[in-house]
């Protein structure tokens, strides 16, 4: 196969993020908004990669020490092309075969916010380039070359990313040394959630570091927190299996407190996250690395038009979204 579209979806963690680097389970959706790659052989040794499409939450205005500070998420989008590099060096590593390739990259969400995008771009290419070349990949094994790229472009990264833009749907996620474990969740009831996102400060690489430190600094506190939110993934497991919302959104507030503990929310996700309490949320919490970035808010079907409008007067990047059970997807263009 010469030209190949690939497209993988992002994700919103629901319980668990920063605790299942250590082994503990979190539990992850893939969401309606999806990164698209296109992949085309080349005659040379080439990589290309135009990625102009990649959309990205755009300038940045703070003002700090009574400075305006403008700043633009371009860094992000280049953060988003290491992940492509990688992934056609690992996937060419893998198959014991290089060609050129040209990547044409569109995302339907905000680039580096805690949706998953890095382990979205890293599958589909994965996938998109892997089919050029004539190969048929499993997904385990998409997945678990996903994995190898986020560990190799972030130094420590869980596979819950690259599993849920892989397969797709609710899954409870841990691994154990190489072992991952994925265990699909039938979830009764629909899911209905507001992603809000602010300005990140921080990228997960820098969130992921910074858990690390704390933790070899103060060992038996942030265990005690790890193994906190590992509890709370399994309590909310059984009550969203059940179908029972309130009770969902309860076990978020308390996820998103020990997440605040471990120092990974900010002023602004917090402003963001009781906003969205006030406005009626059955529950809220950050989502993804933190530092910044997104935040989710789980409410009833007839609070989402109040919720939604109260969230966009503290930040304009609010939308609502379901989850999408569809993981990875190839399209052949032509021979
Ligand atoms: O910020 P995101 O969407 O890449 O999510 C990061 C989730 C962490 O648990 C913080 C890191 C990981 O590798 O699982």
């Amino acid at each position: 196969m010469r030209r190949v579209v690939a497209s993988a979806p992002g994700k919103v963690t629901l319980f668990g993020e920063h605790a299942v680097v250590y082994g503990y389970p979190a539990i992850v959706a893939s969401i309606d908004k999806r990164i698209y790659v296109n992949a085309e052989l080349r005659e040379d040794e080439k990589i290309r990669i135009n990625a102009q499409d990649l959309r990205t939450s755009g300038v940045i205005v703070s003002i700090s020490n009574g400075e305006i500070q403008i700043t633009t998420d371009y860094g992000r989008t280049l953060s988003a092309i290491g992940y492509l590099n990688k992934a056609i060096e690992l996937t060419s590593e893998y198959l014991g075969v290089r060609k050129g390739v040209s990547l044409e990259v569109r995302s339907e969400m905000p680039v580096g916010a805690g949706l998953g995008t890095s382990a979205a771009v890293s599958v589909a290419t994965i996938a998109a380039y892997s089919t050029c070349l004539g190969y048929e990949l499993s997904k385990d094994e998409i997945a678990r070359l996903g994995w190898e790229v986020e560990k190799s472009v972030q130094g420590i990264a869980s596979p819950m990313d690259t599993s849920i833009a892989t397969f797709g749907g609710v899954l409870k996620i841990w691994f154990e040394g190489s072992t991952i474990y994925r265990v699909p969740l039938h979830v009764s009831s629909e899911l209905p959630l507001v992603v809000s996102y602010v300005e990140r400060e921080k990228s997960t690489r820098d969130m992921v570091m910074w858990v690390k430190s704390l933790k070899d600094k103060h060992p038996e506190l942030v265990n005690g927190i790890l193994e906190h939110i590992g509890r709370t993934t399994l309590e909310a497991e059984k009550v969203l299996v059940e179908g029972n919302l309130r009770e969902v959104g309860v076990l978020m507030n308390i996820n998103h407190g020990l997440l605040e503990a471990l120092g990974v929310s900010s002023r602004r996700l917090n402003e963001v996250v009781y906003t969205a309490r006030m406005a009626g949320a059955l529950g809220s919490k950050l989502t993804g690395g933190g530092g910044g970035g997104a935040s989710i808010a789980l409410t009833l079907p007839d609070n989402i038009d109040i919720l939604t409008n109260v969230l966009r007067l503290v930040t304009p990047h609010v939308f609502r979204t379901n989850i999408q059970y569809e993981g990875v997807k190839v399209n052949h263009l032509s021979d």
